[in-house]
This record gives C-alpha cells, structure tokens and sequence, in this order.
C-alpha cells in the first residue's frame, strides 16, 4: 500500500467516534471510559480505504471460486439459467429450513393473470426448530420435516387433489452451502448459522428427504433444491425487472447473481446440462447465464484483509466450526448481538461497567454471562430508541437480561451497539460492491431479504452509504446511487415455487421435445 494511503487510513481512524456516532448524547462519560471507546472505535470502525481494499480482495476470492472447486468462497452453481419472464404458473408446496423456522407453503403462481405480471397467492405454516434439532442427527432432522409435511398436506387437503401417481411439485429451500450437480440435488459442504447436525455434511439433502417423505407415502415430488439468495434473486425478479442480485443479511449473510457461463471457468460451456437448458429457452451459444450461489460468508477464511477483534476471534474459536465463515461472523445477525455480550463482559470484567450491578450482586449478570442471549434485535432496539431519557433501553435490559444498568452503562451500551452495526452494514455493502465491480454490472436493484436489513432501522442506509464510498459516487450518501438496496419478495416461499415451475416447463418442453 502507498504512503499516502496509509496516512488516509490512519487520519480517518482518528476522526473521533463521537463526530461519526449518530445518537443523540444521554450522558458525560468518566475519562477512562471514554479512551475505552476510542479504544473499541478504531477496532471496529472501517475507513473508505479499508472498505476498498477489502472490496478488492473480496473480487480477487470471487474470481478464485468460479475457476476452481475447493476455493475460500465455493460460488455454488444454481443450474437456475435464466431470470423467470413473470408467466409461470402453477401450484407449488414449499419447504424452506431457515436458521430458526421451518416453514411450509403451497403457493399458487398466476403468471399474468388479468394482466398483472408475477402474481402469487401462498398459504404458510411455520414451526419452530427445537434447539435440540440443530445439534443433533441428521435422522431427527428429516424425520422432523417429513412430520411437518404430513400435517401440512393434511390440514390443507392435499392428500386429497395429490396422489403418489399425480405427486404435488414440491421446492426446498435449503440456505447453506451445498454443491448441485443438478437442480434436484445438493451436498451439503458445510453447516454454518450455528448449526451442527450430525451426517449430514458430504451427502445429498435431496436424496434424504426424498427418501423420508417416501417413507411416510406423502404425494409429492421433490423438483428444486435453492438456495435463499437465488430465490430472493428469482422472486424478486418475477415482478421488478430491475433486479441484478439476491441477497439476503440475516442470521447469515450471502448473495446471489446471474453470471455469463463463460466467466465460469469451473464450469464446461459444452456440458450437456447447459446446452440442453439453453435449447429450450433459447439463449445463444455463448451467451449462456448461469445463477450463482456466491456462499460468501466464507471471504476471508484466510485472515488476510477483514480487521478481526479479540471479540470476533473468540465467537470463531468458539464456534462449532472455527476457521469458516470469517466474513459472516463478522456481518451476520446470528454473530452482532453476541460480539456486543462479549465487549460488554470484558468492560464489565475490566470494573468499567455495571459495577454497581456488580455490587448488588444482580442476578442479571449471570444472563450476561450466558452465550448468545443477546439477538440482533437488542441492537436495533437499542438504535431505535426515540424514547426520553431512553426508558426503551432501560426495559430492554431489565426484560432480557434482569439488569437495571445506570445511565453511564447505558450510554457505553449504546455507542458500542452502535459500532458493531455500523461496522456490520458497511462490511455487507463490500461483498456487493466487489460482484457489480467484478461484473462491470453499474445499475440496478439488489433486492435483500434477513432479519438485518429488514429489522434494523439504520442498516439499508448505512450500507448504502459504504457502497457509494466503494464506487466514489458523488454525495456521501449513496441511497440515491445507481445501485439500490430494495426489500426482496419472499425468496424462500414464492422464489422456490417459481424455481419449480420452470423447472417443470423445462422438462415438459424436453420430453415433448419442444423448442
Ligand atoms: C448460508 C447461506 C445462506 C445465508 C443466508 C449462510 O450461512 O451458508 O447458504 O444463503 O446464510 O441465509
């Protein structure tokens, strides 16, 4: 790195937390305090440079993984080829197992009916997953869906219009990393968001579940395995045009696009898989486009550019699977609430904050103690606080925690909530900016699904502002940029359902050997 560029780095990380920081002040902090912000502010803050530097390693480890398998981030082939054209029909049962849910859906895809492009009707049913589930074995996990499919086709009647000879389509959303060698099929690579079921990695998801539902004799036929991303990219799609990247920044964080096949270089532009799809939708030699499934969670695996805290190596080190997923503990919803219980511990540990908790021997600080009890959804509560004197933090504490902090810990509270959400935003906005970098790609609408960007008050604008400091767009605020943050339609439900339609039309068009 250049001289000067170093000098930038050094002159923005000194610019004081207190310029940058957007709450309103609640109360003086003692001196010590204070440096201990300083202290946490440079740790986490990341400067224009910063941002661009990563975003230039972030295009370097894109590139890497549509060469080669085996890469730091995978970019999974989809074997979804096209963009849907807003007429697929059809009624679909969804099934998407999410980090905290399992949800099940029958949706009905107008197509244009009465001339409005890209309708859908969907009826849902959600079930919580037992903690239990995500640590345990694979057979409880399958036996667990086949369950909640059963009650799901009986409750809605579909045991009665579906039969084993005339099955129900049916789509799984299936959001971590899996290698598909085909669109009804993919091993699992690796758990992520916390979970570790056992003897599920290396095999096929498609084939367990398949397996499991025939089992209980249900009458449906398992057409897609996706991705969350691919199908916020593909629903979302369905009715904006303008949709260039599905993305999704929740318990977990990833994107999806569609890419030339020719910038595959994994991928044989003369398989069989492709020429076959782009037969029937009548793409040109060469012009072929294949979605990708980036699974860029797992930048940076290597430690070489994303500034890691102790607090973000001790979530790593602690994690089921240490070592992946740098990027995603550091930006994720699951990782933000429990990198702010680990800087809170540590100032409390350091006799800086809650000592009078401490004195009183609150039994809240136990819960502070507990691993993972603070959500992402503390964090935008706290941000969100408009109340005087900040009486919504207060009970936020009180409620989740048993803590009555004073005004003094509230106000650290806050700046460090803070600063974990800022740094969470502007690291998201890099694995955007280095796919419309790496693709040329200068306009359009990424549309974003997750708890994160659609729970937090400030996360769409602070991403937006990082991705205009990325592209050096004029004005500091990017949210009139080319490039837009939109909400994503139900990607999981209603994108999985479109999936299976094509899907199903391309085999149709195959069979009857149709153009
Ligand atoms: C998973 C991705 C998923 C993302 C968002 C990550 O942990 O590996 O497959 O798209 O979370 O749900």
């Amino acid at each position: 790195m250049t001289p000067s560029a170093n000098q930038r780095i050094d002159e923005e990380s000194y610019t004081s937390w207190r310029q940058r920081s957007e709450l309103a002040k609640m109360a003086d902090l003692p001196p010590s305090l204070e440096q201990e912000l300083v202290r946490l502010d440079r740790e986490f803050w990341i400067s224009s440079t910063k941002l661009k530097q990563i975003v230039q390693r972030f295009r370097e480890e894109l590139e890497e993984g549509l060469v080669k398998d085996g890469q730091s981030i995978p970019m999974n082939i989809s074997w979804v080829h096209n963009l849907p054209s807003g007429r697929e029909k059809g009624t679909i049962l969804t099934l998407d197992l999410g980090g905290t849910n399992l949800r099940v859906c029958k949706v009905t895809l107008l197509g244009d009916h009465e001339g409005g492009k890209g309708k859908s009707t969907l009826e849902q049913e959600q079930y919580r997953l037992p903690q239990s589930l995500k640590t345990g074995s694979a057979d409880n996990l399958w036996t667990f869906i086949a369950e909640k499919v059963a009650a799901f086709v009986q409750a809605k009647g579909l045991d009665r219009q579906y039969s084993l000879e005339k099955p129900m389509p049916l789509g799984f959303t299936f959001s971590y990393p899996a290698t598909q060698h085909r669109i009804d099929h993919a091993i699992l690579q690796t758990w992520t968001k916390g979970f570790d079921i056992h003897g599920v990695e290396g095999e096929d998801v498609a084939k367990h579940l398949r397996e499991k539902l025939k089992e209980r004799k249900l009458p449906v036929q398992l057409i897609c395995v996706i991705n969350d991303t691919v199908g916020a990219m593909i629903a979302s799609a369905y009715n904006d045009p303008a949709t260039i990247i599905g993305a999704i920044f929740g318990t977990g964080c990833n994107a999806a696009y569609l890419a030339h096949v020719s910038s595959i270089g994994k991928l044989d532009p003369d398989d069989e898989r492709i020429t076959a799809a782009s037969t029937h939708n009548g793409t040109n030699k060469g012009k072929e486009m294949m979605a990708i499934n980036c699974e860029y969670g797992a930048f940076d695996n290597a430690h070489r550019v994303l500034p890691r805290t102790p607090y973000d190596k001790r979530i790593d080190e602690e994690s089921p699977r240490p070592g992946e997923q740098t990027f995603e503990k550091l930006s994720a919803g699951l990782y933000l609430g429990e990198i702010f219980r680990l800087v809170l511990v540590d100032l409390m540990d350091r006799g800086l904050v809650f000592q009078t908790q401490k004195e009183e021997g609150k039994e809240g600080l136990k819960n502070l103690y507990r691993p993972y009890t603070i959500d992402t959804s503390f964090l935008s509560q706290i941000e969100d606080d408009q109340s005087p004197s900040f009486s919504a933090t207060r009970d936020l504490f009180a409620q989740t925690l048993a803590l009555d902090p004073s005004d003094i810990d509230l106000e650290v509270a806050r700046r460090i909530a803070e600063m974990i959400a800022v740094r969470g935003a502007r690291l998201c906005a890099c694995g955007i900016a280095a796919i419309c970098g790496k693709e040329g790609i200068q306009s359009g609408n990424v549309a974003a699904d997750g708890s994160v960007a659609n729970k937090h008050p400030k996360f769409k604008r602070r991403w937006a502002r990082a991705l205009g400091e990325v592209f050096d767009w004029e004005g500091a605020d990017g949210v009139k940029g080319p490039i837009r943050i939109t909400s994503a339609e139900d990607g999981s439900g209603v994108g999985c359902a479109i999936i299976a339609a094509m899907e199903l039309e391309r085999r149709e068009k195959v069979a009857n050997k149709l153009p």
